[in-house]
């Protein structure tokens, strides 16, 4: 038996060297493990093995077994990395890889994603609203006058058909206000046309945010806050807000807002960056109008406004000096605002 053992095993791990694919390999376990394989028939003799030769016969049975079990697994392995070795015939992989440029977050859209995030926190819900605007979403709606230079054809882009391309992000107020009623608190982000020659601090294109509280009992000194606790956010705890009168037609009293912070770079100087103010009763009369009732009961509730442009503060604090940069999409301007 002994002798038959060995042989079997011979044949096998030979059968298994000569065996071509897997399915070769597979035909060779069942012809000698398998239920009636050749191995397994020969395990019957146990029984008529002597006591002596019993435990020496058992273990080379073991042995066997496990030598062409072994060997069916080595030999799949082989086939498997000879097949690996044939994919990458032809393959340097010491050769360094080929690498997959990542993209950036614009940097107007990093100071847009940060500014409405600390709104947020204040509990302003984002609104929205058309670049391709009617005059009376862009003007009427904001109390603002016929002859107003704003609506002047030499400053803003109209449409044959009348329609202009917002020159401001508050057309969102009206939009807003026209469609749900009081308390409203929101912001608005978004580009703005006017017909400006380019230069390197000024495009016909821009970004402004805008924002809205009307509410019962909204106060300048809420506008005061909000404001003041942008800036902060945004620029740290050092950045100061000062209030200077101005008019909008929108807005009365208006304010132009200055803001001096050692973030902005500009030694001690203040710099001029938003325009804000209580919401004048004749943009809720005309919101009413619209609207058809008197939601926006001027009696009742009171709004602030608010609107700035995020070009220039994202020109300061990504140290560019040219706005021109911003809409080239020049690579390698891009790339350097990871
Ligand atoms: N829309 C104004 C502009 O483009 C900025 C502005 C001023 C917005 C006062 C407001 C505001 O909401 O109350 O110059």
């Amino acid at each position: 038996m002994d002798q038959q053992l060995e042989q079997l095993r011979a044949e096998a791990l030979a059968a298994l060297a000569a065996a071509a694919d897997e399915a070769a390999i597979e035909a060779v376990r069942i012809a000698f493990l398998g239920r009636t394989g050749k191995i397994s028939v020969l395990s019957e003799g146990m029984r008529t093995v002597s006591k002596e030769d019993k435990p020496r016969i058992g273990k080379l049975l073991n042995e066997v077994r496990n030598a062409v079990s072994g060997g069916v697994e080595a030999r799949k392995a082989a086939l498997e990395a000879e097949r690996d070795q044939a994919a990458l015939a032809g393959i340097d992989l010491t050769l360094p890889g080929i690498p997959v440029p990542q993209g950036a977050v614009h940097p107007i859209n990093q100071m847009l994603e940060r500014a409405v995030a600390i709104f947020r926190k204040m509990g302003f819900a984002l609104a929205d609203g058309p670049d391709i605007e009617d005059e009376w979403h862009c003007f009427d709606a904001l109390n603002t006058p016929e002859d107003h230079p704003a609506r002047n054809e030499a400053d803003t882009f109209y449409l044959p058909d009348g329609r202009l391309l917002r020159t401001q992000t508050s057309t969102v107020q009206a939009r807003t206000m026209e469609l749900v009623a009081p308390p409203v608190r929101i912001i608005a982000p978004g580009c703005v046309y006017r017909r400006d020659e380019a230069d390197a601090t000024h495009l016909a294109q821009f970004t402004q945010i805008e924002g809205l509280y009307v509410d019962e009992g909204v106060t300048l000194g809420d506008l005061k806050g909000t404001i003041e606790y942008f800036f902060r956010e945004l620029l740290g705890s050092d950045a100061q807000v000062r209030m200077r009168p101005h008019f909008f037609p929108f807005t009365e009293p208006s304010f132009e807002v200055d803001i001096k912070a050692s973030a902005l770079g500009k030694g001690d100087k203040w710099l001029e960056l938003a325009g804000c103010g209580m919401v004048d009763p004749a943009v809720f009369a005309q919101i009413n109008k619209k609207r058809g009732d008197q939601a926006y009961d001027a009696e009742k509730y009171t709004g602030f406004a608010f609107g700035f442009g995020l070009d220039r503060l994202a020109m300061i604090l990504s140290g560019v000096s040219d706005i021109r940069l911003f809409t080239e999409n020049d690579v390698r301007f891009l790339a350097q605002y990871k």
